[in-house]
């Protein structure tokens, strides 16, 4: 399965903040692996370019279902595809609370995102509430059906515990195994068992922890926040990944 470091910025960094782009594209060249940065819109269009011919590909945080039209401050997927971006994060949780993003508006943004020809990193998982009452599976299940177009093939599925992301809390590791375990399993049943989904784990993933995360088995890389802001906490990301065999 192809391994992925994503770093998703969600809304930090600035113009400044591109030139650590060399130093990850020099820790992706040693590592072998898929990097992805997702900055901000206004970024991107300068990120793509410093990006440029490297191993680093760039990706956005949202886009809108449709190709354009009347929707003042959003940004089509056609758009992202025009200033280079390669890859689109979609029903991040943090989407879905701050805007009321639904499994079918996932599903149509997702549909978009293909159209553009963009690669969508759908982003699934539970709160803290739906692990205490045992539902974990149940409600990571359905969102990865609802989310999903018919036929899907070709995306990036992230588990991002809600209850984890920005806190430092991680579940153990054998929970996290169990959750991998059971998407690689569904994915083969929705996408056929040849379709070869790459499945990451976000939430609180540092340089501390990532190696024994990217050892567990149906765990292809990390969606990562708060350590993809700066060069010298997400390139042992990126190498830590690279060691995995
Ligand atoms: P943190 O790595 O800051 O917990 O964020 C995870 C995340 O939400 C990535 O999309």
């Amino acid at each position: 399965m192809r391994k992925f470091a994503i770093g998703n910025w969600k809304m930090n960094g600035n113009i400044a903040s591109l030139k650590m782009l060399g130093e990850v594209q020099a820790a992706q060249a040693l590592s072998g692996v898929s990097v992805v940065i997702c900055p901000p819109y206004p970024l991107l269009h300068a990120a793509t370019l410093a990006s440029n011919g490297s191993g680093v590909e760039i990706g956005a945080q949202s886009c809108h279902h449709l190709a354009n039209g009347a929707h003042t401050g959003d940004v089509s997927s056609d758009l992202l595809a025009d200033v280079g971006a390669r890859y689109v994060i979609i029903g991040h949780s943090e989407r879905r609370a701050d805007h009321h993003e639904s499994n079918s508006a996932v599903c149509a943004q997702f549909q978009s995102a293909k159209t553009a020809g963009l690669t969508p990193i759908l982003c699934i998982g539970e709160t803290q509430a739906e692990r205490a009452a045992g539902r974990t599976i149940e409600v990571i299940s359905s969102q990865l059906k609802a989310s999903l177009p018919p036929q899907a093939q070709a995306f990036i599925l992230a588990y991002e515990p809600i209850w984890a992301i920005g806190t430092g809390l991680i579940p153990s590791l054998d929970e996290i195994a169990q959750v991998h375990a059971f998407l690689a399993h569904q994915l083969a049943e929705i996408c056929g068992s040849d379709s070869k989904i790459s499945v990451l784990y976000g939430g609180s993933v540092k340089a501390s922890n990532a190696a024994q995360i990217f050892a567990l088995p149906h765990v292809d890389g990390a969606l990562v926040g708060g350590a993809s802001l700066a060069a010298k906490d997400f390139c042992p990301i990126v190498t830590a990944l690279g060691h995995v065999q």
